[in-house]
């Protein structure tokens, strides 16, 4: 099988953030048989969805990674939904409601893929995948393919056992209601509006929220009290209207983002003791000042 790699690949486009180098090996797999090939020939590839959440080095990568953006097959069986890894979130919720089948509104506005959502269990306005997900099929280094059933998946606020075992997602199935198209219209479009209030649009390139929530508090309002909506980094700056977005309007550089998600971790660790942990995930490794930084920021 000939499966379809780029190599010195420039992937700043590709990115929601606007940011990043070239990476030495892109294989881009289009159904699961060449998926799990390429992860049985490759066992330390990284894994990366529509890059919505994730922040790549200006320096670029040495290594191989697997972008999912052609694996985007997706049908309906009964009241199911099953979609492979890189179908994005709004053409999940767009499907599902010209099927008449409700339970996937939330999605319309999320910027990532099926796989990515899965894997972290996105959420929004206390709708989660978990919600609605019937099963996953994942890939273990150890086991090969598996089909994990919600309750196996073990999900939390943004987190599932893939990150525990290093499960990639591979396609998944959501179990979903029969209902009234119009009114899932509606409902996707008032999540539409909320989200067009509240978050930066990728018109201002950005990466969605850039730390998780500490248990029982908001990092957004941490970040807020201690002022970092003035923060500024190089071409990079806080979002002025939520604390927790960082926006690269004056073609910021990775360093910018990092140096800032620093700056941020830092206030918030000398005014509450507690340490931010990124919800944006980051890859590189050829930079000395960004590999320091990721050592505090990532504990690793
Ligand atoms: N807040 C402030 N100042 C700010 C920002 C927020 O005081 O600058 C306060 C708000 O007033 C609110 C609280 O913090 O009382 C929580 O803020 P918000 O309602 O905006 O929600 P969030 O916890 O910051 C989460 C998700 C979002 C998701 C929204 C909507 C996380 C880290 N983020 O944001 O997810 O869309 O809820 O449900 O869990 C993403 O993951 O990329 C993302 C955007």
């Amino acid at each position: 099988m000939v499966i379809n790699c780029e190599k010195n690949f420039d992937i700043k486009k590709l990115t929601s953030f606007k940011i990043g180098g070239r990476i030495n090996e892109v294989f881009l797999p289009e159904n699961i048989d060449e998926f799990s090939q390429i992860l049985d020939e490759n066992p330390d590839i990284k894994v990366f969805g529509n890059l919505s959440n994730t922040l790549i080095s200006d320096d670029g990568y040495s290594g191989k990674i697997i972008l999912t953006k052609n694996m985007n097959s997706i049908r309906i069986e009964n009241n199911s939904i099953i979609a492979d890894c890189g179908v994005k979130g709004p053409q999940l919720s767009q499907t599902a409601c010209e099927n008449n089948l409700a339970g996937l509104e939330f999605m319309i506005g999320f910027p990532g893929s099926v796989g990515g959502e899965v894997y972290m269990n996105a959420s929004a306005n206390s709708q989660a995948i978990s919600d609605r997900l019937n099963y996953a099929i994942c890939y273990s280094k150890n086991e090969g393919i598996m089909k994990l059933y919600n309750k196996e998946m073990e999900f939390q606020y943004r987190s599932s056992r893939c990150q525990k075992e290093n499960l990639v997602v591979l396609q998944a199935c959501f179990e979903l209601e029969y209902s009234d198209r119009f009114a899932i219209q509606k409902r996707m479009n008032e999540n539409l509006n909320f989200r067009k209030v509240h978050q930066p649009s990728l018109v201002l390139p950005n990466c969605g929220s850039i730390f998780k929530n500490p248990a029982g508090d908001s990092a957004g309002r941490l970040l807020d009290s201690v002022g970092a909506k003035n923060m500024i980094s190089g071409g990079v700056r806080v979002w002025e209207h939520h604390a927790n977005f960082i926006v690269n309007d004056r073609a910021g550089s990775s360093l910018d983002v990092l140096n800032l998600m620093f700056e941020m971790y830092s206030k918030v660790k000398e005014n509450y003791g507690i340490e931010l942990e990124p919800e944006i995930r980051f890859l590189g490794g050829n930079n000395k000042k960004e590999n320091e930084l990721c050592k505090i920021l990532y504990k690793k």
